[in-house]
């Protein structure tokens, strides 16, 4: 991973494709070598504490991966679990049990927490395993093409810890990119609010639901806007939630490793310091994540005809085209709110407001690199889409009108709504 000139740094090191790796322009030479020390703590391997590697050191005990790039490959998007196999250390799965804590957050399983951790370092149990399997499902389009969609179904086996709870509910995740957060990190409230429609008051069957999430800092709900179910209010507060729930690193923000009560091989484990990433620390990982620019995609042919069908089937009205940050126009096709989805992408599983039926509408941005980036079109909060289409034929709830257009469409219009979205 080969720095080329620090002082111009325009990439982020790595050997593959750079659509997700650009870094914005006008930072400082103090902001680059900052973003390059940042880079190396998202990048590198954390190690098991006590170790000489003094500033990566304290994974898990409990983790999911050793590195935010274990999962966000080139910046990239997660892969996939695959039929038979054991799913990807990039799909993680959150989990609870009915109610709410105080601050609003799902309360955690008695023994195995809010997330489930397949790993754990050496003298330490893991929680155990995870199993997918999918079926399959056909949805025929207009001429008759049939698509066939996989539906995930997922097992917890070899749990060391005893059983879950009965009323156990799980959502399982992959990693979205990162290219263009640090905008997404900007956007207004006021520019969020505005297409908020809760009430659904002008009747277009859309409503579009702000998530209020606890906010650590600000000691108080804000609005959410990362994370599948929009459950992190910002950047900085994502980027310490992962290194604590994915990695098992603490910091001032997230000052507890994630053992429960009951896991007592856990809680005596030692660890990598009090907190295990200091702030100067995070401000680095967080000034590099923010700093990755937008998504640089090139367009694919008849773009402009599928820019006309994706407003004809009103993919806009939750795919907002763009916000304004700091004078920018920003592409990134979402509105940042929550949406009813029907039952088939259902978690059942609430997050803050977020119920079990509703996602954040995902940023489009970015789609169009993905395969060159991370070798695979997969999409949608778990994966489970192959390809463009198969996402929008999930599509259910507020979107089913949507969907239903997109079944009608002729053969070359389908084309060009999935070449405008590959190109987005
Ligand atoms: C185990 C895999 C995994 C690891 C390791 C991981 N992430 Fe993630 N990341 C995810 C998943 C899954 C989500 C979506 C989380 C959700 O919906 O709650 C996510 C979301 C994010 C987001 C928000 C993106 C968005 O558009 O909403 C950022 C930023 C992020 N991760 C940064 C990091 C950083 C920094 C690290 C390292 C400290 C890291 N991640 C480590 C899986 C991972
Ligand atoms: C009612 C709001 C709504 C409408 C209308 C809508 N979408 Fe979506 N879209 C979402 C949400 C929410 C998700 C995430 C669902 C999930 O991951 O389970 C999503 C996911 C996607 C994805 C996958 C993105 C990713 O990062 O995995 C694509 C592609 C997509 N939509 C395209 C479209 C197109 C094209 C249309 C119009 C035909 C459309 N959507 C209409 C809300 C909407």
């Amino acid at each position: 991973m080969a720095w080329t000139n620090l002082a111009s740094a325009k990439t982020l090191p790595g050997r593959y494709h750079k659509a997700y790796s650009q870094l914005v322009d006008g930072l400082s030479k103090k902001q680059i070598a900052e973003l390059k020390a940042g880079f190396s703590l998202y990048a590198k391997g954390w190690v098991t504490a006590p170790s000489s590697t003094k500033v990566r050191d304290g994974l898990g005990p409990h983790f999911n991966a050793v590195s935010c790039v274990s999962c966000h490959q080139h910046n990239g998007r997660g892969r996939a679990p695959i039929q038979g196999l054991k799913p990807d250390f990039s799909l993680l799965m959150r989990l609870s049990v009915q109610g709410q804590n105080k601050d609003g957050s799902p309360v955690g399983d008695p023994v195995y927490g809010t997330q489930f951790h397949p790993r754990a370092t050496l003298g330490v149990e893991n929680e155990g395993d995870l199993e997918l399997t999918y079926t399959e499902k056909n949805e025929v389009l207009a001429g008759g093409k049939v698509v066939s969609l996989q539906v995930p179904s997922y097992k917890f086996k070899n749990l060391k810890y005893g059983s879950m709870s009965q009323d156990i509910m799980i959502s399982p995740r992959v990693a979205p990119h990162l290219a263009g957060v640090g905008y997404l990190d900007k956007v207004s409230e006021e520019q969020i609010l505005e297409y908020a429609d809760e009430l659904d008051s002008n009747r277009d069957g859309i409503s579009g639901k702000v998530n209020y999430v606890w906010n650590v800092l600000a000691q108080k709900k804000t609005i959410g806007r990362f994370g599948w179910k929009a459950n992190q209010p910002t950047l900085l507060q994502q980027n310490a939630g992962a290194f604590n729930g994915d990695l098992g690193i603490t910091s001032s923000l997230f000052p507890n490793q994630n053992c429960s009560s009951l896991q007592s091989d856990c809680l005596s484990a030692l660890d990598g310091g009090a907190p295990e990433i200091s702030d100067k620390h995070l401000d680095f990982v967080n000034l590099m994540v923010s700093s990755i620019d937008r998504p640089k995609v090139k367009r694919l042919k008849n773009y402009e005809e599928g820019k006309k069908v994706f407003f004809q089937l009103k993919c806009q009205q939750c795919h907002r085209p763009s916000f304004q940050v700091e004078g920018k126009e920003v592409k990134a096709y979402t509105d940042l709110l929550l949406h009813d989805m029907g039952a088939a992408l259902a978690d059942g599983r609430a997050d803050f407001l977020a119920n079990g039926r509703e996602w954040k509408t995902p940023p489009l941005w970015g789609i169009g690199a993905q395969k060159e980036v991370n070798g695979h079109t997969y999409l949608l909060h778990d994966g489970r889409a192959r390809n463009v289409e198969e996402a929008i034929l999930w599509h259910g709830g507020e979107a089913e009108k949507s969907k239903q257009m997109y079944k009608a469409l002729s053969e070359e219009e389908r084309e060009s709504l999935l070449n405008f979205v590959n190109s987005l």
